[in-house]
């Protein structure tokens, strides 16, 4: 059988940071809460010249300028902040990063799974078609209501994909286990550009879901708990996969450390499965939704040197809710990837905010029927341009 899976992967995020720190001192809130209570140091914030478009176009650009384009003929954009009830965001991505038309191109949604949704597509497309890339784009910008509890929680980010036959970095198994249960534990009506959610409730429909996909999994003859020597969690902040591999050591009945950060791991006990080096990126991302898990993927590939020939374990979960358990293998010479000094270059480059600045941006909201022009913020590769006859400008 022909082995299908991501043969590159690219991380991008947006051009401003908040410290969380700050955000702490300016609601009154001690510090501690956020940094150990969540695990989020940072959070990243869109210029006004940015979305999921540019983000998504700019994480796709180098993995273009490395593999070409030749048998790039479907792009998958998944995100839950789409920006256009009808077209998908894809499409403006296509003409940023000069594919060619003989490309079809679809937005999926279902809200922090729907990268998973695109990635599973893509490979079926591949198998179908084996000489055929499949480029897939997750691409998120995390919004709750300003002074909310989920306003620690927010974010920016996106991870481009390139999914082909024979991929260099894993290989994506054939067993997957999938669960759906229909939950209010987080939605945004249309008329909101910011989440609704019952914050408590979701962490509880989240670990459920684990659980029930990780079940199916074994149900439909997937590998078990002792063979899958990383896991990578949906990380809507970065405690949340803590809370996840506890959850499920609990459910399998297997020792697994806990342990977030390297502090932690030195008194740790049970199985290192990569928790500390897979949360690196996402402790200073924020949520970034559909790219999260991939964000995680992405860390752990440049952090972990040992991953040859392992197998991962991949739980995505979108509220609502959708999840899927999947596992893949990790190829012979992913190392050599070697993008962990350019992600941290990037993180390091972006620049900080203020509260009333982040604030500000926060309630910057441009209505369609309104012409504008951005101010030109962002040295992304790209950048939204503006409205004009309520359709959106990238250049
Ligand atoms: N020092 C250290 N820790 C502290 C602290 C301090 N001074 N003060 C509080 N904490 C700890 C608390 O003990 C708690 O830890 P545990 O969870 O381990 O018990 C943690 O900080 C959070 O504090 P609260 O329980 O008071 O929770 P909160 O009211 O701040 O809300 C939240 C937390 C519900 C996650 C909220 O941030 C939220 O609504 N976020 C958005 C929703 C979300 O991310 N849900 C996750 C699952 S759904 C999903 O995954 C999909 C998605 O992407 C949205």
């Amino acid at each position: 059988m022909t082995r299908i899976g991501i043969h590159d992967l690219e991380l991008a995020t947006a051009h401003h940071v908040l410290d969380l720190d700050r955000l702490a001192e300016s609601n009154g809130i001690d510090p501690n809460k956020f940094r150990l209570g969540l695990g989020q140091d940072e959070m990243s914030v869109p210029a006004p010249d940015e979305d999921i478009v540019t983000m998504g176009a700019s994480a796709a650009l180098p993995i273009i300028e490395r593999n070409g384009m030749d048998g790039i003929r479907t792009l998958l954009f998944a995100t839950e902040s789409g920006v256009d009830q009808s077209k998908a965001a894809g499409v403006s991505v296509q003409r940023l990063v000069g594919l060619p038309p003989q490309v079809r191109v679809v937005e999926f949604k279902q809200a922090c799974y729907g990268g998973t949704a695109a990635l599973q597509a893509a490979v079926g497309i591949v198998s179908r078609f084996p000489e055929e890339r499949v480029l897939v784009i997750a691409s998120d910008v995390a919004r709750y209501e300003l002074d909310s509890p989920g306003e620690p929680t927010q974010g920016a980010g996106a991870v481009a994909m390139l999914v082909s036959a024979d991929p260099s970095l894993l290989e994506i198994e054939p067993a997957a286990g999938l669960f759906t249960d229909e939950v209010d534990d987080f939605w945004r009506p249309n008329d909101s550009s910011t989440a609704v959610v019952d914050g408590a409730l979701s962490v509880t429909a989240y670990l459920d879901a684990l659980a029930g996909s990780w079940d199916d999994l074994q149900s439909r003859g997937g590998p078990g708990i002792a063979d899958i020597d990383r896991i990578l969690y949906h990380q809507p902040f970065t405690k949340m996969a803590k809370k996840a591999q506890a959850h499920l050591a609990q459910h399998t009945g297997a020792a697994l450390s806990t342990a977030l950060t390297e502090g932690e791991a030195a008194e740790a006990e049970g199985r290192d499965t990569g928790l500390a080096a897979s949360s690196l990126y996402n402790r200073r991302l924020g949520n970034s939704y559909t790219a999260s898990v991939y964000a995680a993927l992405a860390a752990l590939l440049d952090h972990d040197s040992e991953l040859e020939g392992r197998r991962i374990g991949l739980f995505s979960y979108g509220s609502g809710s959708v999840s899927e358990f999947i596992t893949g293998i990790v190829q012979p010479g992913y190392e050599t990837r070697g993008h962990a000094d350019r992600v941290s270059r990037a993180l390091d480059a972006r620049v900080p905010l203020d509260v009333p600045a982040y604030r500000e941006l926060h309630s910057t909201v441009y209505p369609s029927a309104v012409d504008v022009e951005t101010p030109r913020v962002t040295n992304a590769p790209f950048r939204f341009a503006g409205i004009s006859g309520r359709a959106r400008r990238y250049e």
